[in-house]
């Protein structure tokens, strides 16, 4: 069986994507009754991380223990991957020892890069363009919290960044719609006009109140992201009219609920408030990480 990778949302189909969310409920739902099967006994993943992370780390070294298998954490000291031995030389030899990859990095050409010559399943755990993971629990916790993500707003504000870029993959695949909230010089990019050419029902806006009318999800990141955070303070000043605060929150709809994907800089691009109030369903989507990501490495090494 060909190997299969997951760099992007749209890596999967709208029914495999479907197929992977009734997965991670029951895993979630065998893993509270302390019985979590072991498809990946005998079996050993690298995550490969460039960047900091605490759920994204924590969540799959943590998962494929739960499954069975074995994890090493492997950062730029180890393998210092495409500096040391190119990312074709690295993908060959970690295929041989390993049964699957996780990885963390810049560049998602070097993880394309990697997923061409790794004959084991690659898994994008954030690349400068996107974190596609995230969205895949997010989308776990939106069903679990409004029923079903099918015909839901989602309005995700502030920077074009990774995140904004899986919403958008998102409703490539899946009937949503996604409003992005933030202003012409943070705009998510060309992935745009890309996901509209196929139909798919994305909206950016430049209005912050009309980007959050009648939303049911209303979702925000941080405004400069990890390796941009020099640019905090310009993206700050850009931004400002798109912080999630109780004011602009109260635009959504009435059963709306409020998500990040964290770390969160309370104060900035959401409020304190925002973040306690009893809309806010930021821990659950952290929790599920852990789910939906059980429900990836199964399907992709299981
Ligand atoms: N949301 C997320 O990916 O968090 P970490 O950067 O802590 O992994
Ligand atoms: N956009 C953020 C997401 C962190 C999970 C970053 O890339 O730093």
């Amino acid at each position: 069986m060909e190997k299969k990778d997951f760099l992007q949302i749209t890596d999967f189909s709208t029914d495999e994507l479907s197929k992977l969310f009734d997965l991670a409920a029951e895993i979630k739902k065998l893993t509270k009754e302390g019985q979590c099967p072991t498809p990946l006994a005998g079996k050993s993943f690298g995550c490969i991380f460039h960047k900091p992370s605490l759920r994204t780390r924590i969540s799959f070294e943590v998962g494929i223990s739960q499954l069975g298998g074995q994890s090493l954490y492997i950062t730029k000291n180890e393998i210092d991957l495409g500096a040391r031995e190119t990312i074709e030389d690295a993908g060959r030899v970690l295929s041989r020892f390993l049964d699957g990859i996780v990885i963390r990095t810049f560049s998602h050409e070097d993880v394309e890069k990697l997923a061409e010559w790794s004959s084991v399943p690659v898994i994008n755990a954030l690349t400068d363009f996107t974190h596609p993971c995230q969205v895949i629990s997010d989308l776990l916790t939106i069903n679990e919290h409004l029923g079903s993500y099918e015909g839901k707003i989602i309005t995700y504000l502030g920077d074009g960044n990774n995140m904004a870029r899986s919403w958008i993959n998102a409703a490539r695949r899946l009937p949503i719609e996604v409003r992005i909230g933030t202003v012409a010089e943070t705009h998510p990019g060309k992935l745009v006009e890309i996901a509209q050419s196929e139909g798919a029902n994305v909206k950016v806006i430049h209005d912050p109140v009309a980007a959050v009318e009648g939303a049911d999800v209303v979702y925000t990141d941080v405004w400069a992201s990890m390796g941009e955070k020099d640019q905090a303070k310009s993206r700050e000043e850009k931004l400002k009219a798109f912080q999630l605060n109780m004011e602009l929150f109260k635009h959504a709809a009435s059963e709306a609920i409020v998500m990040h994907c964290l770390p969160a800089e309370r104060g900035r691009e959401i409020t304190h408030d925002v973040m306690e109030c009893e809309q806010s369903v930021v821990f659950d989507q952290a929790e599920n990480r852990l789910h939906a990501q059980k429900a990836i490495l199964v399907t992709l090494a299981g």
